[in-house]
């Protein structure tokens, strides 16, 4: 791709502007080509906390927080934790009023250990555990949201009356997604499919277990989701079941789970999500299809992840080398796949900016690579940056705060980096570096 093929939406980089909609609302323009992230230079949080590094603008996502709370007061909104998990965040949540969505004993451990009310805690999970049902049921979390035949008779067995669950559809509702994250659509391991019958036949299962006590169906139709129509499909569909369970039941639901996926632009140009829109079409949708089938109306509960933490987000890293290819520039740094593994997973676009020092006029379009041993570690490609680009410059990566700190691996031993959170100039570490000691402590010999 040439520079001019990528003016068009990288016009703002090109100019030295900060790119619109994909920045946390605190960043500005620094001294020097610096820029200030919840009023610390980025120049100075490199300094102190080194390369690569997690940094996290608590008031962006405290603010995200409230955004979902004011546009969907009477919807109850649960943090998906798997889009980034540690005590420091978990607490905001809890602060925040939201409640919690985990997906393992490990995630529910983090909850625990900061007191987060177990009745604001939803279980989910295609193949849980024993230990993740049992910790489930010893925290007394409020919500089991149940995936399998098999996991009705296993939670059955282990809890007592009256453990709330949910049981999980597969509505046949595509998200238009990347197909590693769709989970709407039929064929594929989540959910009890709405097509098949399969999902009533998980309900009656569910009523046989004395112990269980039925309060809803959920679905999730996949992550990285910007239509609201496939959301609003995916209701309608949901209360239509809800509707023939209430006719050859009796049942009652008071509770639809709606899931998470709301979108979030990586790049200049891309579109944020509706969320005034979603609230008000699936509050539409939901009310007029209820009163259609004469049943009462559900509360509601969404799940978003990616949409509270990725926003408020920003990993720097330290350029250790630049090699200029017969094609290309590789502009390569001291992370990669290790703590970003989403553009080889998903095919993920990311913006990179020099930060720290006053740069050359021209630009030239480069690919940013990590120090790992796989031609597919690629960070970012075909970006914008300074013709001057060097060693010991730093670079500044936005939207990573959901699915990298969750997603990092210590491929090539590679310890991973710090979660730092910063908030009204004052920067706190959440999650302090993993050391050669750490990589070292479960490794027996
Ligand atoms: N609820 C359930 C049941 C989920 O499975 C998920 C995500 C969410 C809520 C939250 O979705 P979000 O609002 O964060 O999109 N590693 C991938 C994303 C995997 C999403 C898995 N489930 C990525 O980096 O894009």
């Amino acid at each position: 791709m040439t520079l001019a093929e990528l003016l068009p939406t990288l016009g703002d980089s090109l100019r030295g502007k900060l790119e619109a909609g994909i920045w946390p609302r605190s960043v500005r323009h620094g001294h020097d080509g610096d820029l200030m992230f919840g009023g610390l230079p980025l120049s100075q949080l490199a300094a102190r906390f080194g390369t690569p590094a997690y940094l996290l603008d608590e008031a962006e996502v405290r603010r995200r927080c409230q955004e979902y709370r004011r546009a969907l007061h009477e919807v109850e909104i649960a943090y998906a934790g798997k889009s980034m998990t540690c005590r420091g965040v978990l607490r905001w949540i809890a602060e925040e009023g939201l409640s919690l969505d985990v997906c393992s004993a490990g995630e529910l451990a983090v909850a625990r250990s900061i007191g987060f009310p177990a009745e604001r805690i939803l279980l989910h999970g295609n193949a849980k555990t024993p230990e993740d049902l049992k910790a489930a049921i010893g925290y007394g979390v409020g919500r089991v949201v149940l995936d399998s035949l098999d996991e009705i008779e296993q939670l059955g067995a282990l809890a007592r009356y009256p453990q709330q669950v949910l049981v999980r559809v597969t509505p046949g509702v595509d998200g238009h997604t990347h197909k590693a994250i769709a989970t709407g659509v039929e064929d594929q391991k989540f959910g009890f499919s709405l097509a098949s019958g399969a999902a009533e036949e998980a309900v009656r299962r569910v009523l046989a277990q004395p112990s269980l006590k039925l309060v809803g169906l959920h679905c999730h139709i996949g992550s990285q989701v910007s239509r609201v129509t496939s959301f609003e499909e995916a209701a309608r569909r949901m209360v239509g079941l809800m509707a023939r369970l209430h006719a050859e039941h009796g049942l009652v639901l008071p509770q639809l789970d709606l899931g998470g996926g709301h979108a979030v632009p990586y790049l200049p140009g891309d579109p944020d999500f509706d969320l005034a829109g979603f609230a008000q079409r699936i509050r539409c949708a939901v009310n007029y299809e209820c009163a259609a089938h004469r049943i009462p109306v559900p509360r509601l509960t969404i799940e978003p992840g990616r949409s509270v933490v990725a926003p408020a987000g920003v990993t720097l890293y330290r350029v250790v080398t630049v090699k200029r290819g017969p094609s290309r520039t590789f502009v390569a740094v001291d992370g990669g796949m290790s703590d970003n593994p989403r553009p080889s997973l998903y095919s993920a676009r990311y913006a990179v900016r020099l930060v720290g020092r006053r740069a050359a006029k021209g630009m030239r379009a480069v690919t940013v690579v990590g120090r790992h041993c796989e031609a597919g570690d690629v960070l970012a490609q075909d970006v914008p940056l300074p013709e001057d680009v060097h060693a010991g410059d730093l670079l500044a990566v936005p939207c990573t705060g959901a699915y990298h700190h969750s997603l990092a691996s210590n491929y090539n031993m590679v310890g991973r980096p710090p979660v730092v959170s910063v908030c009204d100039g004052v920067a706190r570490l959440l999650v302090r570096r993993e050391t050669e000691e750490d990589l070292l402590a479960r490794d027996l010999g």
